[in-house]
């Protein structure tokens, strides 16, 4: 079975299309191996997935007992921890996902389809350019409210919960990612039991290790909240349940890989960010294989004419990364 779910930190790009004009990218960022495989399909299927919110339930729990457990320490950023996804592979075939994207990703072989599974399941390379940036520059989150938008394994909401964030949302395609993933990703990194660990483990990147837990997540219920479903919906339902509700920060890392889906994640930054607040998009320049990448959302943006774009960090390995920002500009806001 080749299914290609990432099992390390990624360290630096390479990305090609082999003979099926599927996308392999061998990143060797921070750790050693990893692929991406991306099925764009015949025709990107317009599908609509309803938006849901989950409600944390003592199940998440269940998904981390006796799962191999991954750090990730950038620089001064508290450790963050995250389920190993192999979990996912080794165990497809006992785990309830009612959209049954963990066999289609296995069957073809594929760490993205599009419309029906998005790649939320590992952990794609820019999420650690963004950490590395945001621990470079210092970014403060005290009081704010912040969105993961097509979050995966949560990091980028997970450190903003860990600096003090009043309010962090997370939002994938997959409510799969959302139930297996990112919210036993929030519990593992908000319990207890982790805030000793994180002071012995703040000097070093310590070894893979399983952990059996006992302890229950303190600020769960009144805090992060977790949505599923396309961001059409999802601005839908976010206006219906507040009109008025806005996030200072917006955080999506590796979620314009498909121009059908620029204008609705346009949308969802011009009608849920405050008029001061910024979005940092983390990206590769170029998605062999689906079509997208910056060059092309950024023209997207300028014609819009709703926000300014700034570069802010650029990775050259290979394939060009970059981080960048978006504010409205001046005279919207
Ligand atoms: C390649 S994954 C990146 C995951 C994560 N941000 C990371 O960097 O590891 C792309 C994410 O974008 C989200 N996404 C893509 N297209 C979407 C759409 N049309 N509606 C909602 N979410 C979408 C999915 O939730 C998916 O997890």
């Amino acid at each position: 079975m080749a299914f290609s779910f990432n099992f390390d930190i990624p360290l630096q790009t390479t990305d090609k299309c082999d003979e099926e004009g599927k996308v392999k990218d061998e990143n060797q960022d921070h750790a050693n191996k990893s692929s991406t495989i991306i099925d764009a399909g015949e025709s990107v299927p317009n599908k609509v997935k309803e938006a849901t919110e989950h409600i944390y339930t003592p199940d998440a729990l269940s998904q981390i007992e006796n799962s191999v457990i991954e750090t990730v320490t950038i620089g001064t950023l508290p450790p963050l921890h995250y389920l190993n996804e192999s979990v996912f592979e080794q165990t497809v075939s006992e785990r309830a996902d009612s959209e049954n994207i963990l066999s289609q990703a296995v069957t073809q072989n594929s760490d993205l389809i599009s419309g029906v599974y998005e790649g939320g399941l590992k952990i794609w390379e820019c999420t650690y350019d963004l950490l590395e940036y945001l621990d470079d520059e210092g970014e403060t989150f005290s009081g704010k409210s912040v969105l993961d938008l097509g979050c995966g394994a949560g990091l980028l909401g997970i450190l903003a919960l860990k600096r003090g964030a009043g309010k962090v949302h997370f939002q994938d395609y997959n409510s799969t990612v959302i139930e297996q993933f990112t919210m036993p990703n929030v519990v593992l990194n908000t319990e207890e039991e982790s805030d000793e660990e994180d002071k012995e483990d703040s000097n070093a990147s310590p070894p893979p290790k399983r952990r059996t837990l006992n302890a229950s997540p303190h600020s769960l219920k009144d805090h992060p909240s977790f949505f599923s479903g396309d961001w059409t919906s999802y601005l839908a339902l976010m206006q219906t349940k507040d009109p008025t509700f806005k996030y200072d920060i917006i955080f999506t890392s590796e979620t314009i890989y498909n121009t059908e889906y620029y204008s609705p994640l346009h949308s969802v930054f011009h009608e849920l960010l405050a008029k001061d607040g910024v979005v940092y998009l983390a990206t590769k320049s170029h998605y062999f294989g689906v079509g997208g990448g910056l060059h092309l959302f950024e023209n997207f943006v300028e014609e819009k004419a709703v926000f300014h774009m700034k570069y802010l960090k650029e990775v050259d390995q290979g394939l060009k990364r970059h981080v960048v920002s978006l504010s409205f500009k001046k005279h919207l806001s």
